[in-house]
């Protein structure tokens, strides 16, 4: 990416326009339980991932699903291949337009970039709560990662936060509204986010877009 990092700032937080629609929203209550976590009583997490490339502004989605965090950025389930269920038809169409948005923004170059896609459901009930980020701080491992808030229904909870990871320092604590996007520099931050609590109905849930950017390097 060639603008990595636009007036030295290395995060930025705006809203979403049109990008999302209820149709989308809709499509977060068919995701399938996230078979990789470990707590087998209370699969408190629902995704599904896709992967591509940027080119010319548009996505080039990968055939292939699988996904990889090394150890050392996922202490709680790196180091094993994971593959999740694809991603429906309709929230990649919805990614392309934010992908098309980041770009008009110059947060994201139009070419060269690969990018993973990530639709994750998380809930809570009266008994348990929902763990968005059960490895805790971490990084992701790529050049720049987005966190989108699509939806969320009952919930208490779930606040964004980044820590500089040179100085140890939080330098953003912030539960983000739906449609708004959080965009920032993995290599300098590392995030997490806290867990989800119900306030009221049987089941709570939060609901979020994650891509992560990093670019093609040609050797
Ligand atoms: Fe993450």
């Amino acid at each position: 990416m060639k603008k990595r990092i636009k007036n030295n700032k290395s995060f930025f937080i705006f809203h979403l326009k049109d990008e999302i629609t209820n149709k989308i929203r809709k499509k977060f209550n068919y995701l399938k339980d996230d078979k990789f976590l470990k707590n087998k009583k209370w699969n408190f997490r629902k995704r599904s991932f896709a992967k591509g490339e940027v080119s010319n502004s548009k996505i080039l989605w990968s055939k292939d699903n699988s996904f990889f965090q090394s150890k050392k950025n996922n202490k709680y389930i790196g180091g094993i291949k994971r593959k999740f269920y694809p991603m429906s038809l309709v929230i990649k169409k919805s990614i392309e337009k934010i992908i098309i948005n980041f770009i008009n923004r110059d947060l994201i170059s139009k070419k060269n970039v690969y990018l993973g896609a990530h639709a994750i459901r998380i809930v809570c009930n009266k008994n348990n709560l929902g763990y968005p980020v059960p490895e805790g701080f971490h990084h992701d491992g790529f050049d720049n990662v987005a966190i989108i808030s699509v939806n969320k229904s009952s919930v208490s909870g779930g606040k964004s936060f980044l820590k500089n990871a040179k100085k140890k320092r939080i330098e953003l604590s912030k539960t983000l509204r739906i449609n708004e996007v959080l965009f920032f520099d993995d290599k300098k931050f590392m995030h997490y986010a806290s867990p989800i609590k119900l306030t009221k109905n049987k089941l709570g849930f939060r609901d979020i877009i994650v891509l992560t950017f990093h670019k093609k390097v040609y050797r």
